[in-house]
C-alpha cells in the first residue's frame, strides 16, 4: 500500500493525488483522499479501482484545504472495496486515518470497542485503530496526539500512520512500526509524508526516514517534532536524497518495465562503477569492507530473500559456492522465520531484497541477528528498513524500480553478488589471478552485451506474438540458468497470467515432461558451458513430445538452431556471468506476450512491488 499526506500552504488534493499516482505501484486496488478545508469540514473520497477513478469521482466535489491524507490499497483484511479502501473516519466524522500494515491483534481490540458501543462499517483492521484513537481521545480526554500515542501501545502489529483532525487543522500526526514512512522537509514550511520517497522528490531533497515506534507531529507552527512512543522527544535526522525526478518517470517508454529494461546496460554500469578496476585488476564493495575477512573466514552463507530477489539468491549461490568455496544455503525468508532455523554465531546471513521493506525478510533477518549471526544486506532502496537493521551492506544501484515485475533490480542483485563472491574468492585465494582477471574483463563488457540483446527487441516480440496465446508455459535451465528459468517462468506468470513453470531441465523427466504435447513452448536456456550437451538431450526429449523449443544460445551454435523452432542468439561470456545475458530476452518476450494480451504490464492484478505484510 501507499501513503501520502500534505500540509503547507499549496492546496494538498492535487499534491496528494499526483504523489499516490507516484505510489500506485505499491498497491493498486482502491484509493482514497480526505482533505480538511478552510472551513474544516472533513472531505473523504475513496473509490475502488485505480487512482484515476478517484480522481474522477472527486472531479466534481470539494477538494479545497491545504492539510489531508491519502492512500492507495493492496488488500490484506477485506475486499477491495469503497468501504474498506482508506482514508477511515471516526464515528463522529472528527478524524481520519491511513493505515499500512497490520494489525495483529485487532479482533481483541474490535471486539472491545464493539462492546463500548462502536460500529464498524468495513471489514479492515485499520478501522480498529480510528475507534481506539477516538475512545482514548474521550476516555481520557487528551489531544489526538497523545490519543494517537497512547493507542499505539497497545496495538501489535505493523503500521505507518498518519491522522489528520478537525480539532487541530495545523497538524499531521504520523507514526511507524515495521512499514515504512519518510517526511519531506518543504522549502517553505510545508511537509510531505509518504511510504516512500518517490512522492516527495519533486518538492524536495530533504527527508526523515522515520524509525520503528517513533510518533511525528507536523504543525504548520511549530514544524516537525518525532517522539517515541514512550514520549521521549528526539531530534530529527535529516537527510539529502540523491534521486531524480527522470528516474521515476518513463521517459518515453509505453511501460516502467520497458523502460526499466532497456536501462539494464546502465545500470549494471552504476551497480559496479568504483567497484572494478581493470587497470588495477581489484574488485571492492566499500559497504562490506569491515566484514570482508569474516566473510572469508565463514563456514556458511545464508541468503533469504523472496520473490525476484530469491532467484538473484539462487544464481548467488553458484557464484560463492564456484568462486570461494563456501557453502550457501539459499532460504525463502517466509519458510525460514517459521521453522526454528538452525543459526549459529559464525554464519552470515545476506539478505537480499530490491525495496528493503519485505516484511518476511526483515523479521528473518531479526531472528537470524537475536541468534547472533552477523547481517548482510543488498538492497536497492537507499535509506529502506532493510539496509538500516543490517550490520553492513552494499546498495545495487539500479534506481528506482517502479514496474511491478522486478528487472533491473534482478541484474543489480546478480552484479553485486557477483562482485562480492570475487572479492571474497580473492581474499580467501580460492581463485587464481588469471581466472579473476578474466571474470572482471568479462564483466565489464557485459553493459554493452546487454545492450546488443536488446537490439533483438523485433526478434522477441514475434516470439511473443507467436506463443501469446498459450496456457502454459515451461523454462528450464541447469546450472545456474535453472533460477534464470525460474525467474523467466515468474516473469511471463506475473504479468500475462499465462501458467509458467522453470525446471532443472535434468528433472522434467520427472514431472513436467507429462505436460508436454504440441501446444506446450519450452523456453531452454542452452548457452555453451560444461552442461551443453546436457541440456541439448533435454530439448531432444522435448523435440520427441512435440513441444515447441525456444532456446537461448550462445552466438554461432548451429547444433541447437536446428532442433530448435526458435533462436535467440546471445554474446559468449564467462560461465559465471550468464545469467546477466540469458534473463534479458525472457523479460522482454514476457513483457511482449502480456501487452499483446491487454494486461497492465506496470501493475499486474492482485501482486505489489513491495510486501510489507507477511
Ligand atoms: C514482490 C514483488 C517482486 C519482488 C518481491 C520481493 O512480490 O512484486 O517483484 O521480487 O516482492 O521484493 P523485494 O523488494 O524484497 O526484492
Amino acid at each position: 500500500c501507499g501513503i501520502v499526506a500534505y500540509i503547507g500552504k499549496e492546496q494538498a488534493f492535487p499534491i496528494i493525488l499526483k504523489g499516490l499516482k507516484r505510489l500506485e505501484y505499491r498497491g493498486y486496488d482502491s484509493a482514497g483522499i480526505a482533505v480538511l478545508n478552510d472551513d474544516t469540514n472533513l472531505n473523504n473520497y475513496k473509490r475502488q479501482g485505480k487512482v484515476s477513478e478517484l480522481e474522477n469521482f472527486a472531479a466534481d466535489h470539494d477538494t479545497t484545504g491545504t492539510i489531508g491524507i491519502g492512500h492507495t490499497r493492496w488488500a490484506t483484511h477485506g475486499l477491495p472495496n469503497n468501504v474498506n479502501a482508506h482514508p477511515h473516519v471516526s464515528s463522529d466524522g472528527e478524524m481520519a486515518l491511513i493505515h499500512n500494515g497490520i494489525i495483529e491483534n485487532y479482533d481483541s481490540l474490535k471486539e472491545e470497542l464493539i462492546s463500548r458501543g462502536y460500529e464498524f462499517k468495513s471489514e479492515t483492521d485499520t478501522e480498529v485503530l480510528i475507534h481506539l484513537i477516538d475512545d482514548i481521545k474521550k476516555k481520557e480526554n487528551v489531544k489526538t496526539a497523545e490519543a494517537v500515542r497512547i493507542a499505539l501501545n497497545s496495538v501489535i502489529g505493523a503500521y505507518a500512520i498518519v491522522v489528520v483532525s478537525k480539532d487541530n487543522p495545523n497538524q499531521l500526526i504520523a507514526a511507524r512500526k515495521s512499514s515504512p514512512l519518510v517526511v519531506g522537509i518543504g522549502k517553505q514550511g510545508d511537509f510531505y509524508l509518504a511510504s516512500d520517497a518517490t512522492p516527495i522528490i519533486e518538492y524536495t531533497n530533504e527527508v526523515v526516514y522515520m524509525e520503528d515506534e517513533e510518533i511525528a507531529i507536523v504543525d504548520r507552527n511549530e514544524g516537525l517534532r518525532i517522539f517515541s512512543i514512550q514520549n521521549k522527544e528526539k531530534t530529527p535526522y535529516i537527510q539529502k536524497l540523491e534521486m531524480q525526478l527522470e528516474a521515476i518517470e518513463k521517459g518515453g517508454y509505453e511501460h516502467f518495465m520497458l523502460k526499466e529494461i532497456h536501462e539494464q546496460p546502465r545500470s549494471i554500469q552504476d551497480c559496479f562503477r568504483g567497484r572494478l578496476n581493470l587497470d588495477e585488476g581489484w574488485v571492492g564493495l566499500g559497504g562490506i569492507k569491515d566484514y570482508e575477512k569474516q566473510l572469508t573466514k565463514a563456514k556458511r552463507i545464508i541468503m533469504v530473500a523472496c520473490g525476484t530477489s530469491w532467484h538473484a539468491a539462487l544464481v548467488g549461490e553458484y557464484l560463492f559456492e564456484d568462486l570461494t568455496r563456501i557453502p550457501v544455503e539459499v532460504e525463502y525468508a517466509s519458510e525460514f522465520r517459521y521453522r526454528n532455523p538452525i543459526i549459529n554465531e559464525d554464519d552470515i546471513v545476506i539478505a537480499i531484497s530490491q525495496s528493503g521493506e519485505t516484511a518476511d525478510t526483515l523479521a528473518a533477518l531479526d531472528l537470524a541477528k537475536s541468534k547472533g549471526a552477523t547481517i548482510l544486506g543488498i538492497c536497492n532502496v537507499v535509506g529502506s528498513s532493510i539496509s538500516r537493521v543490517t550490520d553492513a551492506g552494499s546498495y545495487t544501484h539500479a534506481g528506482p524500480e517502479i514496474g511491478v515485475a522486478s528487472t533491473k533490480a534482478f541484474t543489480a542483485q546478480v552484479t553485486v553478488l557477483t562482485l562480492m563472491a570475487l572479492t571474497i574468492a580473492r581474499k580467501k585465494g580460492t581463485i587464481i589471478e588469471s581466472e579473476f582477471r578474466k571474470i572482471i574483463t568479462e564483466l565489464d563488457l557485459i553493459p554493452n552485451k546487454v545492450a546488443k540483446i536488446l537490439e533483438k527487441a523485433d526478434q522477441l516480440e514475434e516470439i511473443a506474438a507467436a506463443y501469446k496465446d498459450a496456457s502454459n508455459a515451461l523454462y528450464l535451465g541447469r546450472g545456474n540458468s535453472f533460477p534464470v528459468a525460474l525467474e523467466g517462468a515468474l516473469k511471463l506468470k506475473e504479468i500475462s497470467y499465462i501458467h509458467a513453470e522453470g525446471y532443472p531441465a535434468a528433472e522434467m523427466k520427472h514431472g513436467p515432461i507429462a505436460l508436454i504435447d504440441e501446444e506446450m513452448p519450452v523456453f531452454v536456456i542452452a548457452t555453451q558451458g560444461p552442461s551443453y550437451e546436457k541440456v541439448v538431450s533435454n530439448i531432444q526429449e522435448v523435440k520427441a513430445r512435440k513441444g515447441k523449443i525456444i532456446a537461448v544460445i550462445t552466438e554461432g551454435d548451429e547444433q541447437v538452431k536446428e532442433m530448435a523452432d526458435h533462436c535467440i542468439e546471445i554474446p559468449d561470456t564467462d560461465e559465471n556471468l550468464t545469467p546477466l545475458l540469458t534473463t534479458i530476452p525472457l523479460q522482454l518476450i514476457s513483457y511482449y506476450v502480456a501487452v499483446m494480451r491487454g494486461a497492465n504490464v506496470d501493475q499486474p492484478r492482485n501482486l505489489a512491488k513491495s510486501v510489507t505484510v507477511e
